[in-house]
């Protein structure tokens, strides 16, 4: 996503299984606070290779926020604030394709928002004009590309296309809502997927989403799904995650 320390730094925000990112050589961590209140944690700030990257851990460290008490709009904000223009949202989320299995890694190319009730915008209150910003492309094509290439690179299995679908959680879905969002065209299905993305596009930052499949959605196995499975699945496949992070970032 860069190769120079001259670059502005990249933003990655850590979710489920990355809410500490190893590799990185620290230069600095903030507390940082925004109009929109306290980001989930303090802002790490680091090197991976010669790319500046400022880490956040979307659920707290230690892991305690839920996905709809995140307060989306603070992280990006306080991202921002660091001078940060791209940002890789890394989420642990459920499988529906057939593909797209325990420890496979998706690069997603769209998005359905089934989420309620979240702060998704930064345009309320007092505003001059209302603003719709056009949202056809969520992810960024030219970090996809970055990421794609390092995911090939590496060997590791993955996808280069994905719906994803975006539950209100915390809760896990039913089979039947398995099976709608799977007629409505999602690959995958995650709880923090957004308002993230729609928030990164307001203030015009490239957003890209990484994507670890910890578990097949519900209803798409023999079993249903126990926190054993997602922690293997996550122990088994983040650190293809992490060398994707470091080798899209030229390290
Ligand atoms: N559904 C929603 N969110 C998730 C899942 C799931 O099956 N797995 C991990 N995050």
């Amino acid at each position: 996503m860069g190769t120079s320390s001259n670059h502005p730094p990249v933003g990655i925000i850590g979710g489920t299984g990355l809410t500490t990112l190893s590799g990185l050589e620290l230069t600095g961590e903030r507390p940082v606070n925004t109009p929109w209140g306290e980001p989930s944690s303090s802002l790490v700030e680091g090197l991976l290779g010669d790319q500046p990257v400022v880490f956040l851990s979307r659920h707290g460290n230690p892991h305690r926020i839920p996905p709809h008490q995140v307060n989306y709009r603070a992280n990006l904000h306080a991202l921002y604030e660091m001078g940060v223009r791209t940002v890789v949202g890394v989420n642990a989320v459920g499988g529906i394709h057939a593909d797209m299995g325990p420890a496979h890694i998706v690069i997603p190319d769209q998005i359905i928002d089934y989420t309620w009730g979240r702060a998704s915008t930064f345009f309320e209150g007092d505003l001059e004009e209302t603003t719709h910003i056009d949202f056809t492309f969520p992810y960024s094509s030219e970090a996809r590309a970055l990421l794609i290439d390092a995911a090939r690179a590496e060997g590791l299995p993955f996808s280069d296309f994905g719906v994803y679908g975006a539950t209100q959680g915390p809760r896990l879905e039913t089979a039947a809502e398995v099976l709608r969002l799977e007629r409505d065209g999602c690959d995958l299905v995650g709880m923090t997927g957004m308002p993230e993305a729609a928030l990164a596009a307001e203030l015009k930052m490239n957003y890209v989403c990484l994507a670890l499949v910890v578990n097949r959605a519900a209803g798409k196995s023999d079993h249903i799904i126990t926190m054993e499975e997602i922690e293997a699945a996550i122990g088994q496949g983040m650190s293809g995650v992490r060398r994707i992070l470091e080798i899209s970032m030229g390290g």
